[in-house]
């Protein structure tokens, strides 16, 4: 009954500093060139794998990433708001995220301190809180064991046995994604993104909507419109109705032993590039890809072109311009959009029908009601007992004077709209991982099954493969290098 009280743990405080990757070492001038679009944890997790799995020294291949951005870390980045440092995008990881793991092992990242006092959360319909936990600031574990122990009878005392049933549907499907961390002899390479959940048993939860898997599996419907709605508002911007798979990763992403880096998740990045002899080619958008017979040009809004043998997008390619000749034909998906408005100041106690602003939880989530303009407030620091540092997850924009009505002091103000992870929509249909049948790859055809940091690095790993299969045609991958090392192999045996 872990699952609220690490809720608040979406939202980590971070500090960080960008630096840059070094200039790569030169490849014979006649070695192939994988192209990479995109230097987000989906693009440098290819160039990773494509290291680490080919064989010393050969094949030899020189890589290249395209990044539109002035950064690497895409949806991986960090925001100031005066002067602190805060995950901006993806902000947290799960325990079993075992290529994140081991990412933040080879870099030698630091893990961030997990939070310690209880926090707070409310579910708000609107009018009032329908629910809300104790929270206790106090150092003392026995009252903060209290407490917990507290909440978690007030928990159970409202939701029931559904409560055990929603974690035991989570715990089930975290046990079939864990597959894809089976050894490279027994899993094989996987040519669509069908093929690849059909082999973990993960392909039906695509196929039906969250609400109708969780109504099987036996929970109420209190749980499902309210708490479970507050968790897919808040990972997903979206309602129950989004399809099972993400719905179930995104409850996964609420339980206990989440974490985060410190100085901001999007040195996985940086450093997977950095150790990767990769050419980075920053501040560069690629508008074109063109298929040439032998090899593809790849050409960019600077007005240069390169030349590839093979090419990977890295990004989604739903709001993206990019022309490819011939075509490509790829489903239609929208992008759920989420604005991530950081607002330091205080929330206004009588917007929730309130007293005093210590009365308002430090997590509100909501639940569906079109006149609720947010999806989730949440306390990312709290610099004094009247000045907080928040973040507020909304479908829409938030003008200031919406933000006027729900804080009575706000001393700066930051807005950023994502387009954030897909809408999905049961039953998903998924565009090809290879795009057009020769050595075109697309990364993010996986993000129909579910968007996170750590999935985005599962499909790079799989792409990597295939290109080393079927351009390189290395067939014993068995013999390559492990990707966790020699003491990574305890990571296996626990799976
Ligand atoms: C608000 C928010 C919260 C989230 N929370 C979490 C979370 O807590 N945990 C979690 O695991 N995941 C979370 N996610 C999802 C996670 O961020 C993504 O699934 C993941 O980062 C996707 O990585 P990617 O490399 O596939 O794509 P991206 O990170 O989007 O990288 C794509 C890169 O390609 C670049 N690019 C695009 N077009 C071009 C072009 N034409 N030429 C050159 N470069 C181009 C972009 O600038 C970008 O840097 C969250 C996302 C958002 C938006
Ligand atoms: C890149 O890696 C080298 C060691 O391989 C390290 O010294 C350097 O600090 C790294 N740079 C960045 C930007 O991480
Ligand atoms: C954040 O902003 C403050 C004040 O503008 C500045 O001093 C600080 O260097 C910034 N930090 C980062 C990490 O950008
Ligand atoms: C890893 O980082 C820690 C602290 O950040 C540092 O003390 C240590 O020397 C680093 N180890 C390596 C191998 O770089
Ligand atoms: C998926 O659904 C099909 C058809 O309903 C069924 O035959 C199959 O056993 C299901 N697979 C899993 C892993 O549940
Ligand atoms: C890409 O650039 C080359 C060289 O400038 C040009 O010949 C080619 O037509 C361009 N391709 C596209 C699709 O614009």
């Amino acid at each position: 009954m872990s699952i609220i009280f690490l809720l608040i743990f979406f939202l980590f405080l971070q500090s960080s500093s960008s630096s840059l990757p070094p200039e790569p070492e030169p490849q014979p001038p006649n070695a192939p060139t994988v192209c990479i679009v995109g230097a987000g944890i989906g693009g440098s997790s290819v160039s990773h794998f494509l290291r680490t799995y080919s064989p010393n020294p050969i094949p030899n291949f020189n890589i290249r990433i395209f990044e539109r951005n002035r950064f690497v870390g895409g949806r991986m980045a960090t925001v100031n708001v005066t002067g602190h440092t805060f995950e901006a995008g993806a902000s947290i990881l799960h325990p079993k995220n075992f290529h994140a793991l081991s990412y933040t092992k080879l870099l030698n990242l630091t893990v961030n301190d997990p939070s310690s006092s209880s926090s707070s959360i409310g579910i708000w319909d609107g009018k009032k809180f329908v629910f809300k936990t104790l929270s206790f600031n106090c150092k003392l574990p026995f009252v903060q064991k209290l407490v917990s122990l507290f909440n978690s009878v007030r928990i159970f005392f409202r939701y029931g046995f559904s409560i055990l049933r929603m974690e035991s549907f989570v715990e089930n499907t975290v046990g079939r994604f864990l597959k894809y961390y089976e050894s490279l002899e027994s899993r094989p390479i996987f040519e669509t993104v069908d093929s690849m959940l059909q082999w973990a048993g993960l392909y039906n939860l695509t196929t039906s909507t969250l609400e109708s898997e969780l109504a099987d599996a036996g929970l109420s419907s209190l749980l499902i419109q309210e708490l479970v709605t507050v968790i897919t508002r808040i990972n997903y911007g979206q309602s129950v109705s989004m399809s099972g798979l993400a719905g179930a990763v995104s409850l996964a992403g609420s339980g206990g032993g989440l974490w985060s880096i410190k100085g901001g998740n999007w040195q996985m990045a940086a450093g997977l590039i950095n150790r990767s002899d990769v050419a980075l080619n920053l501040h560069e958008e690629i508008e074109s890809i063109s298929f040439l017979g032998e090899h593809y040009e790849l050409n960019s809004t600077l007005g240069h072109s390169y030349i590839c043998e093979v090419a990977v997008v890295a990004t989604p390619l739903d709001e993206l311009n990019i022309q490819f000749i011939p075509p490509v034909s790829i489903p239609k998906r929208k992008l759920q959009h989420t604005h991530t408005t950081f607002v330091r100041g205080l929330l206004n106690p009588v917007y929730f029908g309130l007293n005093v602003a210590s009365k308002i939880p430090e997590l509100v989530g909501t639940i569906e009601n079109p006149d609720i303009p947010f999806s989730s407030i949440s306390v990312l620091k709290q610099h004094s007992e009247t000045d907080k540092t928040y973040k507020v997850f909304s479908r829409q924009p938030m003008d200031d004077a919406l933000l006027d009505r729900i804080f009575s002091v706000r001393s700066e103000t930051i807005r950023i709209n994502w387009g954030a992870y897909p809408h999905y929509s049961a039953p998903e249909v998924f565009a090809p991982f290879i795009l057009d049948g020769r050595q075109l790859y697309y990364v993010n055809a996986f993000e129909n099954a579910a968007s996170t940091m750590e999935t985005s690095a599962v499909a790079a790993e799989n792409i990597a493969r295939l290109i080393l299969s079927r351009f390189f045609g290395q067939v014993p991958l068995s013999q390559a290098k492990s990707t966790y090392g020699s003491d990574g192999e305890g990571l296996h045996a626990d799976l």
